[in-house]
């Protein structure tokens, strides 16, 4: 059965994350697309070979020749959007971070478990389904690094320009939100909850936007393990994205755990020697809409559905309260 997909906002991810990872998988049609602006949605059909355009976000999510919608807007209006999608009964892949902030999602999903039978809703944190992740999680499950000690994120991307969404408070901008953001789910996905956060620090600009971060968490089943996320958008950052894990027996870097498909490295070093491996080029955005279409068809849960988001969002808003800053909005204003 085909799986027809509706998308909302013409996002500048939307053609890397969507539109080329659609070409992987075959149960999956592009449908429609919505803009604020209708001749840019109109151009980016063109462009993309999008057979139709809706007038706006409400006239997309109410279509009756689509089944799912993929949302690539302003962490600030996700759920908005969601919601309308849900009750349109249309299934939901939402871009990461699913909401602004954990309350605002916790009653989302509230209201939504009052409805059995409801669509489907995924988090696109995509790195979570690539097989790189998998062989990270096997090493750290194995026993190969001996017991955990140390787990670090980095993730800094510069020339992120003035008046991006990612730079304003009121489109829940931050550099913890928009790439803190892995590292938090990277060591829930490694941990399991609940991450404690211990202490964090923030630059901010003057929008109350974090243009760097720097969290420090623990977790009561691993007693002296520290699990370290920071995140830069400062234009003087070199771009970099890293995951390390360190073990009493071991240490594990991978390099770009986020975008394998870029180029990455697995690097084991143990017992004197070091083992280093590359996985598979794919882009994790066909490995995730894979997962999405398979969800959709079988009814089961993703591993990155609504209740994982929530668990997410709610470290995220802890590391904000510890750095002194107000959580990200979860509405628009
Ligand atoms: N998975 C990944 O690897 C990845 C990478 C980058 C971004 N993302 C996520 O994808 C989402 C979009 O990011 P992006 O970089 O693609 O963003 P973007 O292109 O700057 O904006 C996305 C869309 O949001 C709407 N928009 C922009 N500014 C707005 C405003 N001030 N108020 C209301 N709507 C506004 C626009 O929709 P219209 O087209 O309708 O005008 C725009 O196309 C974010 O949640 C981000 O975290 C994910």
């Amino acid at each position: 059965m085909t799986l027809r997909l509706g998308l909302l906002g013409a996002a500048r991810i939307t053609p890397a994350a969507l539109i080329y990872a659609a070409e992987a998988v075959p149960e999956v049609a592009l449908q429609a697309v919505a803009a604020r602006d209708p001749p840019r949605a109109m151009a980016f059909a063109a462009d993309h070979g999008i057979p139709h355009v809706a007038n706006d976000y409400a006239a997309l999510v109410e279509r009756d020749d689509i089944d799912a919608v993929y949302i690539a807007l302003p962490a600030s209006h996700h759920l908005l959007w969601v919601e309308r999608a849900l009750d349109a009964g249309k299934a939901v892949l939402c871009e990461k971070p699913l909401s602004g902030n954990a309350p605002a999602l916790r009653a989302l999903l509230a209201r939504r478990a009052q409805r059995p039978g409801d669509p489907l809703l995924m988090e696109a944190m995509h790195y979570r389904y690539h097989p790189l992740w998998g062989r990270v999680q096997a090493l750290s499950d194995a026993g190969t690094l001996g017991a955990l000690k140390a787990l670090t994120m980095h993730f800094a991307v510069p020339h992120i320009p003035a008046g991006d969404i990612r730079r304003r408070f009121a489109t829940a901008g931050g550099a913890l939100l928009d790439l803190g953001i892995y590292g938090v789910h990277m060591f829930r996905s490694l941990l399991g909850d609940p991450l404690t956060v211990q202490h964090a620090k923030a630059v901010v600009l003057e929008d109350a936007v974090d243009e760097q971060f720097e969290g420090v968490m623990t977790h009561p089943a691993f007693p002296g393990l520290t699990a370290t996320v920071t995140a830069s958008m400062a234009p003087d950052t070199p771009l970099a994205a890293w995951f390390e894990i360190e073990g009493t027996e071991g240490r594990l870097r991978v390099d770009n755990p986020v975008a394998p498909q870029l180029g990455h490295e697995l690097r084991l070093e143990r017992a004197g020697e070091t083992l280093r491996e590359s996985v598979d080029p794919t882009p994790s955005y066909c490995y995730q809409l894979q997962a999405f279409a398979d969800a959709v068809k079988t009814g089961q849960r993703p591993p990155t559905d609504g209740q994982d988001a929530l668990a997410t969002a709610t470290v995220l808003d802890a590391l904000y309260a510890a750095a002194g800053l107000a959580p990200r909005p979860a509405y628009p204003a």
